[in-house]
This record gives structure tokens, C-alpha cells and sequence, in this order.
């Protein structure tokens, strides 16, 4: 049976933490091996938050290579940067003339970024349809989010439907895929670990704020002799790195008088530079030899480009363009 494509765009902000690992690139690279993964990092989406050349260049090739040092694989998957494929933009053009400005004026995501001081400019406007033609021109079967970006799902069916029924079955209309049961990953203050909250620990920091950020992981008071709540975030980390097993045998620390939350943070630090031992020694592998990386999105452009172009030619001869 023909695997499923499966894609996914991430755009490329800041450091990665182990919020993102556990959220969504852990079920990426497993989507490797059972599906025909597609996934890129969405450096014309961020044109709309980020207007700096120096910023927004270091933090694709960050992006990407974080990726890849991650565990995703350009030999099973197609990897690429968005720019890099110039279709998808002669695309979104076609697309919005199927997608009615009511849609786009329902947004709560465009909504929420200008009540929070982003301009309202076009860019920032027409982004679902920009997401939509990322997704169409590869002819994605399934595409997995977060709940944040449903409603951009729901865009992009329903333009690829008003496209569909007006010249035919040009489209794959996608799934959407989202990860219901996923656990909420608690940053060091407890909310919910984000970039906008400063509260994230980083796959790819230096150790020493790597530490310090463990160190100032939120404990309560409770005494040496009281046994502690695992209700917390402390334990609600420690537990993304342990199996069934381990996991119960620090339930019982917790529950048994005398359990210092300083041992904890420490047992939790090394645990962290284990587990991301080989992926932080290829991240750094790629620092320094970044013509490795640059090669290696030539290799993802090349693949990519290739699936999305032959789309847009059928939707070019579809519409009537000569
Ligand atoms: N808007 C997505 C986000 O901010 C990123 C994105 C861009 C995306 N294009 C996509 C996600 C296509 C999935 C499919 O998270």
C-alpha cells in the first residue's frame, strides 16, 4: 500500500526545548519510517512576526538543523526551507482568488497576533493562505497540529474544496490530524512550557543555562520530612524522560520522607545532557560546518520542488493559464 503523505511546517523562532521535542518532532521522526513525511521550516511565515535579516537568517539555519540533529532524516524524508521552493508563493496567488476575505476576517489567530501588536498588514492577512498552498501544492493526505492551527486546517480544506468543485479534482483534500492526548508540558514556572513565556528548557542551550533554567524550576515548600506532590512541574519533566518503571520508582521517592528537590534537579540535568548527548554533538557538529547543512537543504529543495511543481502546472492548465 502507497504510505501517506504526511506533512508539517515549522516556523523557525528561537531555541528548541524539550516542550517542542515531546510535542510534536518526537511523533515526526516516528512518522518517518510508517509515512512519506514532507515537513519544512516556514521562514516566509515568520516574515510577518520578524523583520530582521540577521535574525530570521540565523534562526532558519538553526531551525533546520536542529531538525536534522534532532533525527529526521533527509534519506526517508523530504526536508526543505519554504523559500527555497518558489512554487508555493506563484501558488498562493492562484489560491486566494478562492478564498473569500469573510474566511480570512474569521481568524482568531490573525485576531489575537493584532490585539498583540503585530502589524495588520496583508502579509500578516493572508497567512492561512499561504499555510493552505504549503499544504495543497504537496498534495498532503494528512497534516498534524497543534489545536492552535485547526482552524488554519479548516481554511485550507475548504479552499481546496472551492477549487476542486470549480475545475475539477485538482486537490487531495487533507486530514487533519490532531494530537488529542498529548500531555500539557509544563515550563519552569508551571504554565505551559513556551518561548513567549521564557519559561522553556533548550535541546541545544549551553549547559550552563541549561542548568541554571533547571534550577529555577518552581518547587513548593514542603518540608524534608513531608512527602511531595507529584502534581508538579518538576516531576511532570522528570517523567517525560523515564519509562513506566522509572517513573513509578520516583513516584515512591516522592511519596517517602526526606526527598530533596535539589537532587532531583540535578539527576534531572544529567538526564537531560544523556538523553540529547549524540543530537547536541551533531547540532554542534552542524555550527561548525554549516556548508553540511547547506548542502543538505539543496538536497530537500531539489525533492520538494519537484512534487510542487508538477501541481502547479496542472492548476496552471486547469485555470487557463497559457
Ligand atoms: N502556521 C504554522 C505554525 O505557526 C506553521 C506552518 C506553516 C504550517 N505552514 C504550515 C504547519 C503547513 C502545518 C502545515 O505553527
Amino acid at each position: 500500500m502507497k504510505k501517506k503523505r504526511i506533512l508539517s511546517g515549522a516556523q523557525p523562532s528561537g531555541l528548541l526545548h524539550i516542550g517542542n521535542y515531546f510535542g510534536m518532532i518526537r511523533r515526526m521522526i516516528d512518522f518517518q519510517d510508517s509515512s512519506d513525511l514532507f515537513c519544512f521550516i516556514a521562514n516566509y511565515h515568520s516574515l510577518t512576526s520578524i523583520n530582521n535579516k540577521e535574525e530570521l537568517e540565523k534562526n532558519t539555519f538553526n531551525a533546520f538543523s536542529d531538525l536534522l540533529a534532532l533525527g529526521l532524516d533527509h534519506k526517508k524524508s523530504t526536508i526543505w526551507v519554504q523559500s527555497h521552493v518558489p512554487e508555493v508563493t506563484e501558488l498562493t496567488w492562484i489560491l486566494s482568488n478562492f478564498t473569500s476575505v469573510g474566511l480570512m476576517q474569521r481568524s482568531t489567530s490573525y485576531k489575537d497576533k493584532v490585539a498583540n501588536g503585530l502589524s495588520p498588514n496583508m502579509g500578516l492577512f493572508s497567512y492561512p493562505v499561504l499555510m493552505a498552498s504549503d499544504i495543497l501544492a504537496f498534495q498532503s493526505d494528512i497534516v498534524p497540529v497543534g489545536k492552535d492551527q485547526k482552524q488554519h486546517l479548516e481554511m485550507t480544506r475548504d479552499i481546496a474544496v472551492k477549487f476542486n468543485n470549480t475545475h475539477g479534482p485538482v486537490f487531495t483534500i487533507p486530514e487533519i490530524d490532531i494530537d488529542e492526548n498529548s500531555e500539557i508540558i509544563f515550563g519552569i514556572d508551571g504554565k505551559k512550557m513556551s518561548k513567549s513565556y521564557d519559561n522553556t528548557i533548550p535541546i541545544f542551550g549551553n549547559e550552563e543555562f541549561v542548568k541554571s533554567q533547571i534550577m529555577n524550576i518552581v518547587t513548593d515548600s514542603a518540608g524534608l520530612n513531608e512527602p511531595k506532590d507529584i502534581d508538579t512541574p518538576l516531576f511532570n519533566m522528570y517523567s517525560l524522560f523515564l519509562d513506566k518503571e522509572k517513573r513509578n520508582e520516583l513516584k515512591d521517592r516522592y511519596a517517602t520522607p526526606g526527598l530533596k528537590y535539589m537532587s532531583i534537579k540535578n539527576e534531572l540535568f544529567e538526564c537531560i545532557m544523556d538523553y540529547f548527548s549524540e543530537q547536541r554533538t551533531l547540532k554542534q557538529h552542524y555550527l561548525d560546518n554549516p556548508d553540511d547543512i547547506f548542502d543538505l537543504m539543496e538536497i530537500g529543495r531539489k525533492k520538494a520542488e519537484i512534487i510542487a511543481s508538477d501541481t502547479l502546472s496542472n492548476v496552471k492548465k486547469s485555470i487557463g493559464m497559457v
